[in-house]
């Protein structure tokens, strides 16, 4: 037979912040999750209306749909299609998710159980298949630009130039217009080794990080004239191949950034290794930005970098501001937290 403190003990163990509220909308009881989610002890808590756990703005709606509940409670989640938000005690707000049974209980009295779950790593996972998906539309526009700006547009001239070699009856010139063919082939053949590169770098394998690095900072110089001031030395052999690639892909987005946003045309870039870390700063002189001010749609640049570094167990870390111009530094651990190498 359970007794009332083992009732108590399952209260607890609910993963899920639980309250009983009674039908005025007081809180009569919480469990520990309770408290832990929103930051009030349980003395704060036992008494106070049920709208301190929600933000300001939705205090009315709340009461309204609190009183409809009460008409006809039944087992259902709340505010069904609408994106729940609570409120603690610091001020932040949590996305959540909430279900409420009504219950007869001390004496008899209605009152509603309400589970409370936190889904923040919910809606973060949902908010990156969004950036993922957006990210790989974005690509295939870029690769379908460039197939068209670079690859297709030189194939004409190719063809053109070579119809005009055949119709070429001066010797001289039918020598200049060949030279001048195989140069644009050249080019051409430049062009798509440079795709090739960017979309999964060769020398990552062969020469390592700072080679394929050094690749990508050459082809900026020739197609945007940007010099890229780099300092890399022989770092990076020790991260295995997922860090690496991450490494690579936040030091190219950083720096494609400084070519497009930052209004300079260099930039440096760093790779040290220390401590078991390797950290890659890229700094420009450049205009700055707000952090804040960044659109969540269509900028997944920035987001992209912080995941990759996430997903290896490192972090990126952004400081920028008007005449300070914008420094990105990004840190990888050579032995990764989530147990991959280890
Ligand atoms: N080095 C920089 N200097 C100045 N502004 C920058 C720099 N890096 C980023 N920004 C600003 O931050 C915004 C967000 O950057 P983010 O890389 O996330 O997106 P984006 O470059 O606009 O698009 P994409 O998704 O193609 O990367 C940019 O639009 C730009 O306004
Ligand atoms: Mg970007």
């Amino acid at each position: 037979m359970l007794t009332q403190s083992d009732y108590t003990a399952v209260f607890d163990a609910s993963p899920d912040a639980m309250l009983v509220v009674d039908a005025d909308g007081v809180i009569q009881d919480l469990n520990r999750q309770a408290i832990a989610m929103f930051g009030w002890s349980r003395e704060e808590l036992e008494g106070s209306e049920v709208e301190r756990l929600i933000p300001d703005a939705s205090h009315g709606r709340h009461r309204r749909h609190r009183r409809r509940y009460g008409e006809s409670p039944q087992p259902r989640p709340m505010g069904e299609g609408l994106e729940l938000e609570a409120l603690r005690k610091d001020g932040t707000t949590i996305p959540v998710e909430i279900s409420l049974s009504p219950s007869k209980l001390g004496r008899g009295r209605e009152h509603v159980i309400c589970a409370v779950r936190d889904i923040s790593s919910w809606k973060r996972v949902r908010r990156l298949s969004g950036m993922l998906v957006a990210a790989a539309e974005q690509e295939r526009k870029h690769l379908s630009r460039e197939l068209h700006d670079e690859f297709l547009q030189n194939l004409v001239a190719l063809k053109i130039r070579v119809k005009l070699l055949a119709d070429e009856r001066d010797d001289g010139a039918r020598e200049r217009a060949r030279a001048q063919v195989a140069e644009d082939i050249r080019g051409t053949i430049l062009g798509v080794k440079r795709m090739i590169r960017g979309l999964l770098p060769p020398e990552l394998d062969h020469g390592g990080l700072s080679s394929a690095l050094g690749s990508v900072f050459r082809d900026i110089e020739d197609v945007y004239g940007f010099t890229v001031h780099a300092s890399l030395g022989r770092v990076g052999g020790e991260l295995d191949e997922v860090a690496t690639l991450a490494l690579y892909r936040i030091v190219q987005e950083a720096v494609g950034n400084a070519v497009r946003h930052a209004g300079v045309s260099e930039a440096t870039v760093t790779l040290e290794s220390a401590n078991g870390t390797v950290t890659a700063t890229i700094r420009d002189e450049g205009c700055g930005f707000d952090t804040e001010g960044v659109p969540g749609d269509g900028c997944v640049g920035l987001a992209g970098m912080r995941e990759r570094a996430a997903l290896v167990g490192g972090s990126v870390v952004v400081q920028t501001s008007p005449d300070g111009g914008t420094t990105v530094r990004a840190s990888v651990p050579v032995q990764s937290t989530d147990g991959r190498n280890g």
